[in-house]
C-alpha cells in the first residue's frame, strides 16, 4: 500500500472513529442508570485531576474507575487471549468476596465505574452476583463481559438480572455457529444465543431494563460478511443493542503454533473501520505526556495483586498487592515506591528507566485516558440528574418502574469501542 493511500485510509478511520465516539458517548448515559453519588465522590474527581495536572508522584485521590478480574479461569479457547491459550502467566483461581469487600469498604465511596472481567469469565466465579451487588450498593455503575457459553440455571439468570448490573456485554463474533467457532473455539453458538433470549425475557418478567445486552462482534476476515445478518438477529434474540469492534491481531505477542500464526495473519478484515492499526495510527497523532492510568485507575486480578491497568497480565508485571483477603490498602499500594517511579518518569522528573511494563507501553500515545474517564464521570452526572428528575416524575405520575425504555431504533455497526477495553 503507498504512504498516500495508507494516510487517507487512516484520516478515514480517524475520522468514522469520532462520529461513531459522538455517537456512543451519547448512549453512554443511557447504559448507566446511574445514581448521584456524594459531594465527596466529585471533590475526589476534582483532586485526580489537579494530580495527573501536576504529575503528581504520591497521590491522594481514590480510584475513578477500576477493573476486577473476579476469576482468570475459562472454559473457551480464543488464540489471542492468554487464557484461552492456557498461557501460564499466574495461578488461576476465583477472587474472594471478602478480599473485594475490603476494597469497596475503601474506596467505593469514590469509584464511579467498575468493570468486573478482564482475563477470565467472569460468570465461572459462582458469586459474580454477590460483586456485583456490593458495587451496586455503592451506586457505582458495572460492566462485564462475558462469552456466555455456558449451562445457567434459572435460578442464576434471575440473580444476574437483578445483581444491579448495568451492563452486559456477549462476546459473539459471528452470527452463524462455524463463523463463530473460528475464533471462540470451544464455544457453543446455540447456547449462547438461547442464554441471551433467556436473560432477555428474564428481564421482561421481572421488569427490568438493566443490564442493557449488547452483542459485541469482534470484525475478522472470516466474519465480516455476517455483519448485516447480525444486525438484523440482535433484536430478534434480545439483544439491545449491537457493536462492531476492531480485534487485536498482534499474534507476536504470544507463543502461537505455526498452524495459529498462519490462520491469524488471514484474519484481519477488509473493512478499514475495523482495522486496529489504521485506527491506532490515526490516534497517535496526539502524544499524551502521562498514563491516566496511573492516577484514576488500576486492574485488580482475581488473587488481589494490582497491575497499572488491564493491559498486561502476567504476574512480573503487577505493580503490587492489596492481598487475597484484602490484607493491605489499595491507597497504600498505588502509593509504593513503583508506582511513585512510573509517575515520576512520566512526568519528566527521573531520567533512568523504570523496570516495568510502562517504560515502553504504547497506551498513553494512543489514547488519552483520563479525557475518556473525565467524559464518562460527566455522562454519569448528567445521567444521575436526568434519572432522578424522572423518577420523581413517576413519583408523581405512578408510573412504571422503568429509568429507559429501549429504543425501538436499533444502532447501526460501529466502529469505535463503546470504551477502550
Ligand atoms: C479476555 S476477555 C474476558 C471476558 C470474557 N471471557 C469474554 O470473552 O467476553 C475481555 C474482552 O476481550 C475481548 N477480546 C477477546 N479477544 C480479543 C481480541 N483479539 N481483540 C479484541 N478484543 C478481544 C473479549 O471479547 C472481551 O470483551
Ligand atoms: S472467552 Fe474471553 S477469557 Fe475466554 S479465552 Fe476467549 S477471550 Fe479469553
Amino acid at each position: 500500500m503507498s504512504e498516500t493511500s495508507s494516510r487517507t485510509r487512516a484520516s478515514l478511520a480517524s475520522i468514522f472513529s469520532r462520529i461513531s465516539g459522538l455517537g456512543a458517548s451519547c448512549s453512554q448515559s443511557a447504559l448507566m442508570d446511574p445514581h448521584f453519588k456524594g459531594l465527596r465522590a466529585y471533590a475526589n474527581w476534582l483532586l485526580s485531576n489537579y494530580e495527573i495536572m501536576v504529575g503528581a508522584s504520591q497521590i491522594k485521590a481514590r480510584p475513578l474507575k477500576l477493573t476486577f478480574d473476579a476469576t482468570n479461569v475459562c472454559q473457551l479457547r480464543c488464540p489471542l487471549c492468554p487464557t484461552g491459550l492456557q498461557m501460564q502467566y499466574r495461578d488461576i483461581g476465583h477472587a474472594h468476596l471478602h478480599m473485594f469487600q475490603h476494597l469497596i469498604e475503601e474506596v467505593g465511596d469514590y469509584v464511579f465505574f467498575l468493570d468486573f472481567f478482564s482475563w477470565g469469565e467472569p460468570l465461572l466465579n459462582p458469586r459474580i452476583e454477590e460483586f456485583i451487588r456490593l458495587a451496586r450498593a455503592k451506586k457505582i455503575v458495572s460492566i462485564m463481559s462475558t462469552n456466555l457459553s455456558l449451562p445457567l440455571t434459572d435460578d442464576r439468570i434471575d440473580r444476574l438480572v437483578t445483581s444491579g448490573l448495568n451492563h452486559l456485554i456477549v462476546s459473539l463474533d459471528g452470527a452463524s455457529a462455524d463463523t463463530y467457532a473460528t475464533y471462540r473455539r470451544k464455544g457453543k453458538f446455540d447456547l449462547v444465543i438461547s442464554n441471551i433470549r433467556r436473560i432477555s425475557a428474564a428481564k421482561r418478567r421481572l421488569g427490568q431494563t438493566f443490564p442493557v445486552i449488547t452483542w459485541q462482534f469482534l470484525v475478522f476476515r472470516f466474519n465480516e460478511h455476517e455483519i448485516d445478518k447480525a444486525t438484523a438477529m440482535a433484536a430478534d434474540i434480545g439483544a439491545d443493542r449491537i457493536t462492531f469492534r476492531a480485534p487485536y491481531l498482534d499474534e507476536g505477542r504470544f507463543e502461537l503454533s505455526a498452524a495459529d500464526k498462519q490462520a491469524i495473519a488471514s484474519w484481519t478484515p477488509q473493512s478499514p473501520l475495523y482495522q486496529i492499526a489504521l485506527l491506532n495510527e490515526a490516534l497517535a497523532a496526539k502524544s499524551k505526556s502521562r498514563c491516566g492510568w496511573h492516577y484514576m485507575s488500576a486492574a485488580i486480578n482475581w488473587d488481589g495483586t494490582v497491575a497499572s491497568c488491564d493491559t498486561t497480565f502476567e504476574k512480573r508485571d503487577d505493580f503490587g498487592t492489596i492481598g487475597k483477603n484484602g490484607e493491605h490498602s489499595y491507597m497504600g499500594v498505588v502509593n509504593n515506591p513503583t508506582y511513585r517511579a512510573v509517575r515520576d518518569r512520566f512526568a519528566g522528573r527521573r531520567k533512568e528507566p523504570v523496570d516495568s511494563v510502562c517504560e515502553h507501553c504504547p497506551t498513553p500515545t494512543i489514547m488519552d485516558y483520563h479525557r475518556f474517564i473525565n467524559r464518562q464521570v460527566i455522562l454519569f452526572t448528567i445521567g444521575s440528574l436526568l434519572a432522578a428528575v424522572s423518577r420523581l416524575f413517576r413519583g408523581w405520575g405512578g408510573g412504571g418502574q422503568r429509568p429507559w425504555r429501549r429504543s425501538s431504533k436499533f444502532p447501526k455497526p460501529s466502529a469505535a469501542a463503546d470504551y477502550p477495553s
